[in-house]
């Protein structure tokens, strides 16, 4: 009961937050994400189980990358400048900034669950999708098809043009295989 109200709130919120700009693709979180309203759950969530070293300790190789800093990169004398320049004051208060330097940050907060935290910046869910109904032992002991159903993403090149491109002021040619392999965080026991 609950959960279908919940649904219902943030179906009708979706519209609204993205009317402002109907041509535009939409926001760089939801690219590929078809379960829209599922809630963010911030990385914590994520790290509970992707930790430890024998399966390729995801957080850790994450938090040494760019996008954990993103958010910070925000309040930095470089991004102070290119606002300057835009008539934005604070760029890492406003969402023309955000939109591609935080997870979910034009989703209604009705997606975003109490774990979920903006100075994760561009976290796990930015690439993998909302967590909330995946993010769980019993789904993941279904295997990898069952978490998909669930909201999943295997990121393909698309999920990173999704913000690695002309709309960011700093936009540097994107080569997906070179890019990927600086952010790559693959578990050793999922041989492919
Ligand atoms: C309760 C534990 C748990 C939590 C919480 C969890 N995972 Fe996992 N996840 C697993 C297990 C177990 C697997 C199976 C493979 C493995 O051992 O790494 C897995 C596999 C994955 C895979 C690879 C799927 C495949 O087989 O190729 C991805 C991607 C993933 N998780 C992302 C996430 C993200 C993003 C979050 C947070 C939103 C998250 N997980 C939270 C336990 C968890
Ligand atoms: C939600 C938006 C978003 C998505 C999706 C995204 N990125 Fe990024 N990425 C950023 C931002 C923002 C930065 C800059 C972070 C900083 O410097 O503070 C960045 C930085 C990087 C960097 C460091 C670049 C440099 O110039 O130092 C690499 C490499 C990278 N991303 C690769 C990827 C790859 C590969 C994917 C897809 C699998 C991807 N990104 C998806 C937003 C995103
Ligand atoms: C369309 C997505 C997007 C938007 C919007 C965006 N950024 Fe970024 N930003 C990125 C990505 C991706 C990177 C990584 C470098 C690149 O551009 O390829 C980045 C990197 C940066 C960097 C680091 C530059 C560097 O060379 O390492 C700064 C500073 C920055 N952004 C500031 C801003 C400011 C200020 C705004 C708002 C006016 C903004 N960004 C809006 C995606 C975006
Ligand atoms: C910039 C985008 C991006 C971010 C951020 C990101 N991932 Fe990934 N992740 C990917 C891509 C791309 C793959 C490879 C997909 C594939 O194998 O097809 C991947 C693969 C994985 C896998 C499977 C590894 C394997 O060997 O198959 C796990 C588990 C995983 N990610 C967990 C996480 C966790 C946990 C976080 C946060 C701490 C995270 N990812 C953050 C893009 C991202």
């Amino acid at each position: 009961m609950w959960r279908g109200l919940v649904l219902i709130v943030s179906a009708l919120a979706l519209p609204l937050a993205g009317s402002a700009t109907p041509e535009e693709k939409p926001p760089p979180v939801e690219a590929g994400v078809k379960a829209s309203a599922h809630k963010f759950v911030g990385v914590a969530n994520c790290k509970l189980c992707h930790a430890d070293d024998t399966t390729g300790n995801q957080y850790e190789q994450w938090k040494k990358s760019k996008h954990a800093g993103a958010l910070r990169t925000l309040s930095s004398p470089g991004a102070k400048e290119i606002g300057a320049k835009l008539g934005i004051p604070d760029p890492s208060k406003d969402i023309k900034c955000l939109r591609c330097h935080v997870t979910g940050a034009e989703a209604p907060k009705s997606r975003k669950a109490r774990t979920y935290k903006e100075s994760d910046a561009v976290g796990c869910e930015s690439c993998h999708g909302a967590g909330e109904l995946y993010a769980k032992e019993e789904v993941f002991k279904q295997g990898k098809e069952a978490a998909m159903k669930l909201g999943l993403i295997e990121p393909t090149e698309q999920n990173c043009l999704g913000c690695h491109n002309k709309e960011s002021p700093t936009f540097k040619e994107f080569d997906f295989k070179k890019r990927f392999e600086e952010v790559k965080h693959p578990n050793p026991k999922l041989k492919k």
